[in-house]
């Protein structure tokens, strides 16, 4: 295997995906690294946690800096410090500015709870239940300077139930998202997501078809 792609998480709460990445990154031949977790709020769940499992954490709280372009600065330079390749956006609620978008230009991932390009941003559950669409999912994607738009590089779907309420769809998204994510980094740090125009194509089959659509989770 070549060298792993140092790669940085950022987020803003929980940190389930955050989470579901650093585990997988432990195998012994996964292309990633984690070699930096961000977070803009000083009191994100996942802080403790990344904290307690040893990787390196910083926190850049976003209230802190006077502009959008003030903090992305600062964080830049985290970024730069700690020699990141790849960054994964998981659960990070801050909007970039186009120029950091395009520094990072297929090189920033993002995790979105719908099969995009359906219901992006908030309440995206409750939109979905309410749209009355029989199938709901998640996207991993690379990151364009709209928000929740970008080249599609893994996605898995999950039904829609009837009695289901935003809470208990979010729940069957977010196991395969903890799923998804971590398939879809591997595939982007082992060079096997390659940008044809604004599609991904994956040079290798999936090896793990299953969880790229699972459709009983
Ligand atoms: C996840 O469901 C993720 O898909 C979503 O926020 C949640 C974060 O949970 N992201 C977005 O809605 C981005 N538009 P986590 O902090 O436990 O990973």
């Amino acid at each position: 295997m070549t060298r792993k792609k140092r790669t940085a998480i950022l987020i803003s709460g929980r940190g389930s995906n955050m989470r579901s990445l650093v585990e997988a990154a432990r195998a012994p031949d996964y292309p990633a690294e984690i070699a930096l977790v961000a977070s803009n709020r000083p009191d994100a769940e996942g802080v403790a946690w990344a904290i307690d499992q040893g990787v390196p954490t910083v926190i850049i709280d976003h209230k802190a800096y006077p502009s959008r372009a003030d903090f992305e600065r600062a964080l830049q330079s985290a970024l730069d410090t700690n020699g990141i390749e790849l960054v994964a956006l998981a659960g990070f609620m801050r909007l970039m500015t186009p120029d950091f978008v395009e520094y990072w230009r297929d090189r920033m991932l993002n995790i979105h709870p719908s099969l995009l390009p359906s219901f992006k941003g908030l309440n995206t559950h409750e939109r979905a239940i309410a749209a009355g669409v029989r199938i709901a999912g998640c996207t991993v994607h690379f990151v364009r300077a709209e928000m929740d738009e970008g080249p599609i590089i893994a996605q898995a779907a999950v039904p829609v139930l009837s009695g289901d309420t935003a809470e208990t769809l979010a729940a069957r998204i977010l196991k395969v998202e903890h799923r998804v994510y971590p398939a879809a980094l591997r595939l982007v740090a082992a060079g096997e997501a390659r940008l044809d125009g604004e599609k991904v194509l994956i040079s290798s089959d999936v090896s793990e078809p299953d969880t790229l659509f699972a459709p009983t989770i």
